[in-house]
């Protein structure tokens, strides 16, 4: 583990780091790094075998592409097509950032694995100087899927990348706790505008006042459990959507209340809290700083993602919060709801994901 504080890029120690680090990627190895989301498990996107290699790292399924991550529009131009004068606009607002661009491949660019066989590639610009400079040390595009065993929430810094895969990777280059806390924006070009294949760190309202129609991907809008006809009509299109992610191992569901009240909602998630108590179950609650005395005396384990006050901290505190559950064994879990618009629509994506649909209106 390459320790990066402060990115310096005259610190002769850091320009070593990334050395060994690009190199190791360049040889077809792994490397976890950060970026402005969450941290990502890196290879050469042009070596099959190293790209096979974070499937089996991450025990993720084979047909779930990877985002490839480049430098800059050249970098992208180079395994994409970007020609298209929208795509430019967005590329040219956006990055260096959290939003990636599903676009036509270049035939033979990066390895089939990357893009599971599909004739489109997912390509971005992180906005993280270590990210940068790793990229620019390896001299490739860096295949990278979020640094955590499949399922798991994503990784927001260097210790959950190693509880997750210490042992499996080449190493990690530690820049510190991330800032964004949720994964990019996923996006593909329709006539007019974009298609959200996965909220993140680049929100609709910033989409939409660049690519003017935005639309959102019809598997987005139906989360949930669902009769089996219905989950075909709504079969996702970005393939990533499908699976359970972000899970504790305990129970969790989300509540939130009909008038919007949390008052509302709270006394609800007090009384279950306490009954599941009695059942014998060690509880948890998810909630911000503002409400945590609500909860003292119902839950086993308060875990604060962030303030009400600031919402893009609630995104940057999700993931770690949802990780505190397994490190403190909690078996049965209430969520808060949060409004979901702005940044709030990622943050509501990731937590109904990690509570397998099961949202409480009470
Ligand atoms: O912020 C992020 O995006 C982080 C950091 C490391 O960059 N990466 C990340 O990667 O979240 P991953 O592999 O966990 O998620 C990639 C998402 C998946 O939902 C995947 O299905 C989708 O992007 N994706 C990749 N290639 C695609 C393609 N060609 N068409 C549609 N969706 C694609
Ligand atoms: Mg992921």
């Amino acid at each position: 583990c390459w320790q990066i504080g402060d990115y310096d890029p005259r610190d002769p120690l850091t320009q070593e780091a990334l050395a060994e680090a690009g190199r190791l990627v360049r040889g077809g190895g792994l490397v976890a790094f950060p970026t402005e989301t969450v941290y990502g498990l890196g290879a050469d996107a042009r070596n099959s075998a190293a790209v096979r290699r974070i499937f089996e790292a991450k025990g993720r399924p084979s047909d779930n592409p990877l985002i490839v991550h480049v430098a800059n529009r050249e970098g992208a131009a180079a395994v994409a097509r970007t020609d298209d004068p929208a795509v430019s606009a967005l590329m040219e607002a956006f990055w260096p950032g959290p939003l990636t661009l599903v676009l036509p491949a270049r035939e033979g660019a990066v390895a089939p694995e990357v893009t599971a066989g599909l004739p489109t590639v997912a390509v971005r610009v992180p906005d993280h100087p270590v990210a940068l400079a790793l990229i620019r040390s390896a001299g490739c595009p860096i295949a990278a899927p979020s640094a955590n065993r499949s399922g798991r929430p994503s990784p927001t810094n260097a210790a959950h990348v190693r509880e997750d895969l210490d042992g499996r990777i080449g190493g990690i280059v530690d820049g510190g706790p991330t800032g964004v806390g949720v994964e990019s924006t996923v996006v593909e070009p329709i006539p007019g505008g974009v298609r959200i294949l996965r909220p993140g760190g680049v929100t609709a309202e910033q989409l939409a006042a660049v690519a003017g129609r935005v639309e959102l991907d019809p598997a987005l809008q139906k989360e949930g459990p669902e009769d089996a006809a219905a989950a075909e009509r709504f079969a996702p299109r970005s393939p990533g959507m499908k699976y359970t992610h972000y899970a504790p191992q305990g129970r969790l569901a989300i509540v939130e209340a009909k008038d919007g009240d949390p008052r509302q909602a709270a006394e609800y998630i007090r009384r279950e809290l306490e009954a599941a108590r009695a059942r014998g179950e060690k509880t948890g609650i998810l909630t911000v700083a503002e409400h945590a005395p609500w909860y003292e005396a119902s839950a086993d384990v308060v875990s604060v993602a962030g303030t009400l006050a600031d919402p893009s901290s609630v995104a940057r505190g999700l993931f770690a919060a949802l990780r505190r559950f397994d490190e403190e064994g909690a078996t049965f879990m209430l969520a808060e709801s949060f409004p979901e618009h702005g940044i709030g629509q990622a943050v509501m994506n990731r937590l109904t994901k990690a509570a397998g649909g099961t949202r409480l209106r009470v």
